[in-house]
């Protein structure tokens, strides 16, 4: 049954077991032989604590790891992403710079982390105040898009971890978006307010981003000692089709373990089940061609 979890030959670890989820073996993508211009990924949810920034630091790390040029962009007040990454968030400049100051530079607010490859724009408190800024400003859903324009030939992915809200920075970071990623916690009440999200998404592609697509949606938090995370993944499963991704993420507390600790569980934890569980999901959207 192990195999059925997180690839062929993979042990199972506790509370990381099967799923019942097809299993391909995503192949390890090739070297890319030149850089650029980004795919902008949004991961996005309303919904608190589904792991959207636990997989943009990730996700990030491990497509880091297999070659590719990524930049994560702190798009939530609280930061978490840039403490996650162990980059500064005070006096420096910040995602909210770039918003609100057409003449700041976004090379000036790039910072490296501790993982090569992986690059970060940073956010702070600072950051809740943009909305009500940028309220007045002329194509004012566009803002974010034009700077990730400066940027983008810079790297290969770009990931934006949004806030846990549908309103004007969420629908900035839809509108600069090629594609949307959607972490969903195996839990209860994980459909609730999906259906918003995915009219909004809707809204945002009638309006202001004709080409964005619903990259896919990633059941997290998946705890196989409970029948009831195996039942909302099949509810998951029948209300999205093939969105949803073959690659699941196990709970564990390694995750807000690696939090502490400042780095992605790939660091922290390289060969736990976890850390394998993310490098899948980068050959899964390498494979579906999300990423390049
Ligand atoms: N697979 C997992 N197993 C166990 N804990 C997890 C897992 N993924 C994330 N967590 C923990 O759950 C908490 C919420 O995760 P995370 O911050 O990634 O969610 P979020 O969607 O970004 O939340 P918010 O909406 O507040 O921004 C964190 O403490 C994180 O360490
Ligand atoms: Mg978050």
């Amino acid at each position: 049954m192990g195999d059925l979890a997180y690839g062929r030959g993979v042990r199972q670890e506790p509370g990381m077991g099967p799923t019942n989820r097809p299993q391909t073996d995503f192949p390890v993508p090739a070297p890319l032989k030149s850089h650029g211009p980004a795919r902008i990924i949004a991961l996005c949810n309303q919904k608190g604590g589904v792991g959207k920034t636990t997989t943009t630091i990730n996700l990030g790390a491990t497509l880091a790891e297999y070659g590719r040029r990524v930049l994560a962009i702190d798009f939530d007040p609280q930061g978490a992403l840039s403490a996650g990454l162990g980059v500064q968030t005070h006096d420096v400049p910040t995602i909210y710079d770039l918003l609100l100051s057409r003449s700041a530079k976004p090379a000036d607010a790039i910072q490296k982390t501790r993982v090569p490859g992986l690059d970060v724009i940073p956010a702070n408190i600072d950051l809740s105040a943009a909305e009500v800024h940028l309220v007045n400003e002329v194509a004012r859903e566009q803002i974010l898009a034009s700077v990730l324009r400066k940027v983008s030939d810079d790297y290969d992915v770009i990931l934006i971890d949004c806030q846990p809200s549908l309103g004007l920075l969420t629908v900035n970071a839809l509108t600069a978006s090629h594609g949307v990623l959607i972490p969903l916690e195996c839990e209860f009440f994980a459909l609730r307010g999906v259906a918003l999200l995915i009219e909004t998404i809707d809204k945002v592609r009638d309006r202001l981003n004709p080409a964005i697509e619903l990259d896919g949606i990633l059941a997290t938090m998946y705890d196989s000692r409970t029948l009831h995370s195996r039942e909302v993944l099949d509810r998951v499963v029948e209300a999205f089709g093939d969105k949803v991704l073959e690659t699941v993420i196990g709970r564990t507390v390694k995750f807000p373990d690696a939090s502490v600790a400042g780095a992605p569980i790939t660091q922290f934890a390289p060969e736990h089940a976890a850390a394998r569980a993310y490098r899948q999901l980068a050959r899964e959207l390498v494979s579906r061609g999300a990423v390049a």
